[in-house]
């Protein structure tokens, strides 16, 4: 069977392995899939291990996705934009990168969530590689405006001169960020994965707001829980993303597409 495996340090906890496995049940496909500890600087060496033990294809988690990028001879418009890739696909010795999380994050809000981009005034905090990765994504779904906010106000910037997004983002620091609100508030920032919370004014939550925090497994963040004290109608962790993002992933590698729908229902756990 073909083989697979996703590469992260550390990877120990990652549900995909047992993703994909149920993926490949679901549609009579048939693969192994394992998880990989590459070394920091090994991971080059890691992936051409893999591909000559005839790997098939590899997801890439923290800290690697910005080699993954790197290494690949042809990285994907999305994953370059990006400057990140979070899925490989080996080809006759070549590798494609290509970056789901974005798309992964969309459709969760919009498909599972019911909540269409289209229109809405989108706050995405935060300005490194998840942030970046969300950006594209989001332009492509039109809301009628999107607004980046980041801590250090420069590395926001940054993201507004890239030629890509110049004049269809909004950037500015954190502190900067008044009185206006949003539909959707999307907490892209590392803060929750350090038990913090970014520092915003809560009347970015508007009427109908959803709040979204990017990580998934850690219950109520600091960012949901003051999503939901300032009035957020809706708040959702990542884990719909990271479905989405694993679905996408298989669809790429093996051309059917799994139904997402149960397994998130399965693996949900409540916020509180
Ligand atoms: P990732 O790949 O997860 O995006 P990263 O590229 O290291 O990680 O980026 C971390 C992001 O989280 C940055 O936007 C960072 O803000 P700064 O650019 O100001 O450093 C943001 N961040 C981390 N901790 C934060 C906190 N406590 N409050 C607000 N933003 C935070």
């Amino acid at each position: 069977p073909d083989a697979y495996a996703v590469f992260g340090n550390p990877v120990a906890h990652s549900k995909s392995p047992w993703l994909h496995e149920t993926f490949a049940r679901q549609t009579g496909e048939t693969l192994t899939y394992r998880a990989i500890e590459a070394q920091p600087g090994a991971f080059q060496d890691a992936i051409f291990g893999f591909m000559q033990e005839g790997g098939a294809g590899a997801n890439v988690t923290a800290p690697f996705k910005l080699d993954a990028c790197a290494l690949a001879d042809d990285c994907r418009d999305r994953a370059a934009l990006a400057g990140a890739a979070n899925c490989l696909k080996f080809e006759g010795g070549r590798i494609i990168a290509d970056n789901f999380d974005g798309v992964g994050l969309t459709r969760d809000i919009e498909v599972n969530l019911g909540v269409p981009l289209a229109g809405k005034s989108v706050l995405l905090l935060g300005a490194g590689g998840a942030a970046r990765g969300a950006i594209q994504p989001f332009l492509d779904a039109g809301p009628a405006r999107l607004v980046v906010s980041n801590r250090t106000l420069e590395e926001a910037s940054a993201l507004g001169a890239t030629e890509a997004w110049r004049g269809r983002i909004e950037t500015c620091a954190l502190a900067d960020l008044g009185e206006e609100s949003f539909d959707l508030v999307v907490n892209a920032t590392a803060a929750s994965l350090f038990g913090e919370l970014p520092d915003i004014p809560p009347e970015v939550f508007g009427k109908d707001c959803l709040a979204y925090d990017l990580v998934y497994g850690k219950g109520l963040t600091p960012f949901l829980s003051f999503a939901r004290l300032s009035r957020a109608a809706h708040i959702a962790d990542g884990l719909g993303m990271l479905v989405e993002q694993a679905a996408e992933a298989f669809h790429w590698w093996r051309g059917v597409r799994p139904e997402t729908g149960q397994i998130i229902k399965k693996m949900t756990v409540p916020l509180d």
